[in-house]
């Protein structure tokens, strides 16, 4: 069966409710009944209720950027899975670069939130990439293997059913420099090796694996040929609803 693709936007800190609004006020009517892929918005936390009532009626899916571990407790400053179920969000970014860079995420508490959300039916997107100084070294290949087996880390393929991975070179987030299709392709084949030696062969045949880092609508249509990019996460450009569509659109 074919791999359905999914495009998502990641709007980092970025837009307040009323902004949410207007967004989807101008991002409804580009993408009316787009259904050859799926549609994920990931906005900031105090936007999601925005999001979610102006996405209701339509396709279009609603994430959170980050997720804590536990269901609730005295975690100050921490939205759990379950709190973004009762809300009725669907998927949840999990280990971006940047909370990885600023904010002390490690590949274990990668795993420990994976669990989380997959353990609420949340769909997980688990970002791994490489830094520039790591892909000068040649590193790339050990870095992407750690990332992974550390995030699958006591994990059963039935219970990672959702997950979905964004494989994101750190040296193309937000600088306009894109991996090309081919080197893209030729890391997301090391990262289904990966889940086919931690969950079988079936299951990395149905893994989706999106490419992140400068996607805009002139270099969408070329990556997403590629037999192995599976969809695309978004930053910048998922920021203004046209040109988020056109990369919807690809
Ligand atoms: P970018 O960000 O599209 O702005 O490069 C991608 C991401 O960080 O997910």
């Amino acid at each position: 069966m074919a791999r359905k693709k999914l495009i998502a936007a990641n709007w980092k800190m970025y837009k307040n409710p009323t902004q949410t609004e207007e967004f989807f006020r101008a991002f409804l009517p580009l993408v009316f009944e787009h259904n050859r892929d799926e549609i994920v918005v990931c906005p900031p936390y105090v936007d999601l209720q925005a999001a979610l009532e102006s996405a209701k009626g339509s396709q279009i899916a609603v994430g959170a950027q980050d997720v804590y571990w536990k269901d609730e407790g005295a975690f100050t400053g921490e939205i759990s899975s379950a709190m973004l179920v009762a809300v009725a969000c669907t998927h949840v970014i999990v280990g971006h670069s940047e909370r990885r860079q600023y904010f002390g995420e490690t590949d274990d508490t990668v795993n420990l939130k994976l669990k989380s959300a997959l353990e609420h039916g949340l769909t997980p997107i688990v970002c791994v990439g490489e830094v520039l100084e790591e892909r000068e070294a040649g590193l790339t290949e050990d870095v992407l293997r750690r990332q992974c087996l550390r995030a699958f880390n006591a994990l059963s393929a039935k219970k990672a059913a959702k997950l979905v991975i964004a494989y994101e070179p750190v040296w193309a987030i937000g600088t306009g420099k894109t991996a090309t299709p081919q080197m893209a392709s030729d890391v997301h084949q090391l990262i289904r090796g990966e889940a086919a030696k931690a969950f079988g062969e079936e299951f990395a045949a149905q893994l989706r694996i999106l490419y992140g880092g400068s996607v805009k609508p002139e270099n969408a249509s070329a990556l997403m040929s590629e037999e192995e990019i599976d969809g695309a996460l978004v930053g910048g450009a998922s920021l203004d609803a046209k040109s988020f569509a056109a990369i919807v659109k690809y």
